[in-house]
């Protein structure tokens, strides 16, 4: 059921890398609610704060001021057991780099964060994850045996096993060919729409942009504007806009 709910937000949420003469304000007061249901795409130049924001929603990192919220918990105010088992319960995560362990196969990698938690695995959302993801058949194969796009959808898979409250993905199509990176875009979109998962997605491309329901644009360490239902020729004349006005 579409809810309007924030899965995770931030108010003047600032990050300061740093200090005196090498400083740098990666986030600058940064406000922004992340709907719940929802796959809402951040976009940006190279160094404008996304895979900052990210991490400071998902509570990987610390933050310098303001507030987080991940559903109706403030990040900010938990101690480390809490925080460490809200990222567990709550946050899945998927890397542009794919981080699957070699040795474990494609299932053992799915089921890791779950076995490191100690919690049983819920078979029958398990089935569903593996089977949307398509990895029926490669579930004892390891990560060198297979293709790029079978193994970042083995990390999507693992993200979403737990069935966290919400999903970061940082440029998880960067290193995928376009057939492969559309598959794993299927897939974000898909249990977004099946199953309700809220979904936030770093990328640099206006076609992965456009299976989001809503684009964030960043630059400079702040939200400068924002797009609903976007399409790729649209999130590409705004980001030759942001270009020209930047100079
Ligand atoms: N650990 C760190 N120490 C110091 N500065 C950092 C650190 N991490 C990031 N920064 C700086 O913060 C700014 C934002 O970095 P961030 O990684 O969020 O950018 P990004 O938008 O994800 O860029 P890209 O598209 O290249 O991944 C950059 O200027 C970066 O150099
Ligand atoms: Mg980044």
């Amino acid at each position: 059921m579409p809810t309007t709910t924030a899965a995770a937000r931030a108010t003047a949420l600032s990050k300061i890398y740093g200090s005196g003469d090498t400083q740098v304000t990666a986030l600058d007061a940064v406000d922004v609610d992340i709907e719940a249901g929802r796959f809402t795409a951040i976009m940006g130049p190279s160094g404008s704060g996304k895979s900052t924001l990210m991490h400071c929603l998902a509570g990987l990192d610390s933050i310098s001021a303001g507030q987080v919220w991940i559903g109706e918990t403030e990040v900010s105010g938990l101690s480390d057991k809490a925080l460490t088992q809200l990222r567990r319960d709550s946050v899945g995560f998927v890397f542009q780099a794919f981080n699957l362990i070699p040795t474990l196969t494609a299932l053992e990698n799915i089921t890791l964060p779950l076995d490191i938690a100690g919690r049983k695995p819920d078979q029958q959302w398990l089935d569903t994850v593996i089977d949307t993801v398509g990895l029926r058949d490669r579930l004892t194969h390891r990560p060198s045996e297979l293709s790029g796009g079978q193994q970042q959808r083995v990390a999507c898979a693992r993200a979403l096993a737990s069935r966290p409250t919400i999903v970061f993905a940082d440029e998880p199509t960067g290193n995928l060919d376009s057939r492969s990176g559309a598959e794993v875009l299927g897939f974000l979109r898909r249990s977004v729409d099946e199953f309700g998962q809220t979904i936030v997605m770093v990328t640099h491309d206006p076609g992965a942009a456009s299976y989001a329901d809503r684009v964030l644009f960043l630059a400079d360490g702040r939200i400068v504007d924002e797009m609903a239902d976007p399409s790729a020729d649209r999130v590409l004349e705004r980001m030759k806009a942001f270009e020209q006005a930047r100079g």
